[in-house]
């Protein structure tokens, strides 16, 4: 048994209570508020766990896990000021087992919310994901675990799966902290050069746009138009380049053909080298 699951095992005997939030590290803001948000469940007397891993079998033979921007020193200390219990930050060894013959072979796959947008893009992203956070879950054994809407997908197929395989934890979801201009905080906003972060404010315009123009419109209206529009205008900035844009039901993720009030966006856009994604509801 792994040293992490031990002391939680501990903890579940004395009725502690235990609220995790898994990160990548190179924490920002938006990690914070997942980190308050698990506070606030847990109370004083309970532990926040922090997970730091960036995962490997969540990222494609062609992506960026290399040159993940890494920084576990002042991840550590921006966990210490939040008031965090324990920093987890496993080595990747310890996770999958490598050994020729013994290593890892079990993988957890949701076949419903996973398969469009990111799953599209990236085929074997959110198994990558639903296995790590589900040995996440069998490690700290948490009461809670904390998930941000930035990863709005992420988040619905991790609250499926922890349905389906009847994990004993409450999956809480916390809004996306933003920029002052409005771009959604994201590790991956490091690998942006000046004109690049400039540029990819365009994602969170065109949110707005989508939202201003469903609000004053008597009628829904048409998703392929908006999504021709709204591509038009990511399109302007050159370093741009829409990788998708999708209107769907929040809570099924079935596309609609009719965008109207309440329905949900999301996309993703390449700025430069940069895949950004964001969403929002209209
Ligand atoms: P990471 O990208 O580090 O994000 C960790 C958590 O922080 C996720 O739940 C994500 O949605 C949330 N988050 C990221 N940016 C945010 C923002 N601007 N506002 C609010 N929350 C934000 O997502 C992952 O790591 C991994 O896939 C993981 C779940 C840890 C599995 O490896």
């Amino acid at each position: 048994m792994m040293a992490m699951q031990r002391r939680a095992l501990g903890w579940r005997r004395q009725e502690i209570r235990v609220g995790l939030v898994p990160t990548m590290g190179y924490l920002h803001e938006g990690h914070l508020s997942l980190i308050k948000r698990a506070r606030r469940w847990v109370g004083a007397q309970g532990q926040v766990v922090v997970s730091i891993y960036v995962n490997p079998t969540q990222f494609g033979p062609d992506e960026d896990f290399t040159r993940y921007p890494r920084d576990l020193r002042r991840d550590k200390s921006m966990c210490l000021e939040a008031g965090v219990d324990v920093v987890f930050a496993p080595k990747d060894g310890a996770m999958y087992r490598q050994e020729v013959g013994l290593g890892h072979s079990t993988y957890v796959v949701e076949e419903a919310l996973s398969k469009g947008l990111e799953g599209e893009a990236r085929p074997t992203h959110f198994r990558g994901v639903t296995t790590v956070v589900a040995k996440l879950f069998n490690l700290v054994w948490p009461d809670v675990a904390v998930f941000g809407t930035k990863d709005y997908q992420q988040a619905l197929v991790i609250r499926r799966m922890a349905r389906d395989l009847n994990f004993a934890v409450r999956v809480l979801v916390v809004p996306t902290r933003r920029e002052r201009d409005g771009l959604a905080m994201s590790s991956r906003n490091a690998y942006l050069n000046a004109s690049e972060r400039e540029q990819a404010l365009v994602l969170w315009q065109a949110i707005e746009e989508a939202r201003r123009t469903v609000r004053s419109s008597r009628w829904s209206i048409p998703a392929v138009r908006l999504i021709r529009e709204l591509t038009w205008l990511i399109e302007t900035r050159p370093a741009a380049r829409v990788d998708y844009i999708a209107f769907f039901d929040p809570e099924t993720m079935q596309p609609v053909e009719r965008v109207r009030a309440g329905v949900q966006m999301a996309l993703a856009v390449q700025v430069g080298k940069t895949r950004l994604i964001d969403n929002g509801r209209v």
